[in-house]
């Protein structure tokens, strides 16, 4: 079928007290695989693609990809911009074929990120594109923060109230204590807080740097409002590890397609683990 918009892949999530698994892509492997897993587990699935992915892969090849994955699948598709950080790119994908994208305004002060989630939310809705904007900041596992930074950058659930009043926007990326890569200790969610953001937002809430966190803390957060959740880095593992695999045991092996197509398989399984942790199975 052809791709979806994501507002109404939430919205149906929120009826039913599920979260939508949103899987990063860089190549044709990858978007195989995730749409492989949601058609294995009857699920809808967001596909998306980062500054990183759109430069190493060409926009074109991730929109040809993607629409192809979707015209094919017989479940819900939609591709997303991830981390869109300036309003030019946010419409060069809306005018390629993105069904939803995000406006990362979260580096600049409220007034800023407001006026900018705004424009795009204005653009994107003429168009039935879906619109979602992140508050607060969410780092990196790198990056050299103290437990006190970590806080100050959180999402302020009174400030997101706000947010979503002047934006119109529909889904918000919050920041909760979750962080993109891999984690080097055990990733402490601030429930507490997600509660009552989505007390005061009653939208639609995401979740970025997923990968890592414990299944219950996925599940607990999904009964908390999360209704998209973003995996990247446990993709990334499973493709390098089944790569690895292939090559340590067979090092005379030269045709890329035995080599990729092991860890293809091996994504499509964590892609299927993910999904039925997040509940979206059968719900295609
Ligand atoms: O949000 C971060 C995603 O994992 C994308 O990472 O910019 O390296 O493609 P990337
Ligand atoms: P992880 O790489 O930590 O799974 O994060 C993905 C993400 O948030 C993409 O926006
Ligand atoms: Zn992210």
């Amino acid at each position: 079928m052809p791709l979806v918009d994501v507002d109404t892949l939430l919205q149906k999530a929120e009826e039913g007290g599920y979260a939508v698994g949103a899987f990063n892509c860089n190549n044709m492997e990858i978007v195989q695989a995730i749409v492989a897993a949601a058609e294995a587990e009857k699920s809808p699935v967001i596909i998306q693609a980062s500054q990183g992915a759109i430069k190493y892969a060409g926009l074109e090849y991730i929109v040809a990809l993607v629409e192809t994955a979707a015209n094919t699948a017989s479940v819900p598709v939609a591709l997303h911009l991830d981390h869109g950080t300036d309003f030019e790119q946010v419409v060069k994908c809306i005018g390629k074929g993105f069904t939803s994208v995000m406006i990362d305004g979260s580096k600049y002060p409220l007034e800023e990120n407001i006026a900018i989630t705004k424009k795009a939310v204005e653009i994107a809705s003429v168009l039935g594109v879906s619109v979602e904007a992140e508050l607060g900041k969410i780092g990196g596992t790198e990056d050299d923060v103290t437990v006190l930074e970590k806080d100050a950058m959180f999402t302020d659930p009174e400030e997101a109230k706000i947010f979503v009043e002047q934006t119109g926007v529909k889904s918000l990326a919050v920041a909760i204590g979750t962080a993109h890569g891999q984690y080097k200790g055990k990733p402490e969610l601030d429930f507490p807080r997600l509660q009552k953001i989505k007390e005061l937002t009653k939208i639609p809430l995401v979740l970025h740097g997923s990968s890592g966190v414990a299944d219950e803390d996925l599940k607990k957060a999904i009964e908390l409002g999360i209704r998209k959740i973003n995996i990247d880095t446990n993709i990334r593992e499973a493709f390098v590890q089944g790569v690895r695999e292939v090559v340590a045991k067979y090092p005379n092996e030269i045709d890329p397609r035995k080599i990729l197509g092991p860890a293809r398989e091996r994504m499509t399984e964590v892609v299927r683990e993910k999904i039925r942790i997040f509940g979206s199975n059968g719900k295609a």
